[in-house]
């Protein structure tokens, strides 16, 4: 019912000969056919030379975040309708080193993901806890706090055409990966809540996990019943590694 998705988040890593030898060693090591699809997601300056060698219809490219304003003066920012035109599908956005690094309120998360809706990239909301919120027992109302910002927002449609991230941010870089159950957890407290808003797009809505995936980790988390896929960050630099994750989903 639900095509995995695997996402290769490159942050700010690469250069030009980097990102033309990833993407081959992804595309050779992926092959033809592959019943799941792959999103890469470089750095802004990567982008266009990325669309352009990029040859498969199930690997789509993304970019990391999007401003919130359709043009105008706003510098540094980089707006949905540029993004698409290098040739950009999709976009992060809340990604947690958004949020924290920079931050992003629930609001600013809310307007960027409109936004994407209304030029046609498809947004990979990203949620999350911290350490601190878990070890306090937040985690549930942190994510759902989340997410309930961006229905108000931009309503259940718009997610018909989204995809949903969970990376607790203790995960993030940190090799410290959720464990399948405690990915599993959030991911069904997710669903239940856009499935509550509409059960159909509940139930289609695709919840990747992020936080440390590996190739010997993948396989168990990717199996649970709500998680749909990752979003990947160190292990994506490296095209063996992202490959046999992709495989995992499989
Ligand atoms: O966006 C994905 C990223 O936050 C996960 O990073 O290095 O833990 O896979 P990593």
């Amino acid at each position: 019912m639900r095509k995995p998705l695997i996402a290769g988040n490159w942050k700010m890593n690469g250069s030009r000969s980097e990102t033309r030898e990833l993407l081959a060693g992804i595309q050779h090591g992926l092959g033809e056919g592959f019943p799941f699809e792959v999103m890469v997601i470089p750095p802004y300056p990567y982008l266009q030379l990325a669309a352009g060698l990029v040859k498969h219809d199930g690997l789509v490219l993304g970019a990391q975040d999007l401003s919130p304003h359709a043009g105008g003066a706003y510098t540094g920012e980089v707006s949905g309708a540029m993004l698409v035109d290098c040739g950009c599908r999709a976009v992060l956005v809340g990604h947690s080193e958004r949020r924290s690094l920079h931050g992003e309120t629930d609001a600013d998360v809310a307007a960027k993901f409109r936004a994407a809706v209304q030029i046609g990239l498809t947004p990979v909301l990203c949620v999350g806890e911290t350490l601190a919120e878990r070890e306090q027992g937040q985690t549930e109302a942190v994510v759902s706090r989340q997410l309930e910002r961006v229905l108000q927002a931009a309503g259940i449609v718009a997610f018909a055409s989204a995809v949903v991230a969970y990376e607790p941010v203790w995960a993030i870089g940190t090799g410290k990966t959720a464990t399948p159950a405690q990915a599993q957890e959030v991911h069904a407290v997710i669903r239940a809540q856009l499935a509550s808003e509409d059960a159909t797009i509940g139930g289609l809505v695709r919840i990747l996990y992020g936080g440390s995936v590996k190739p010997d980790n993948a396989a168990e988390i990717f199996a649970q019943q709500d998680i749909d896929g990752g979003l990947i960050g160190g292990a994506s630099l490296d095209a063996d590694s992202f490959v046999a994750i992709c495989r995992a989903a499989q």
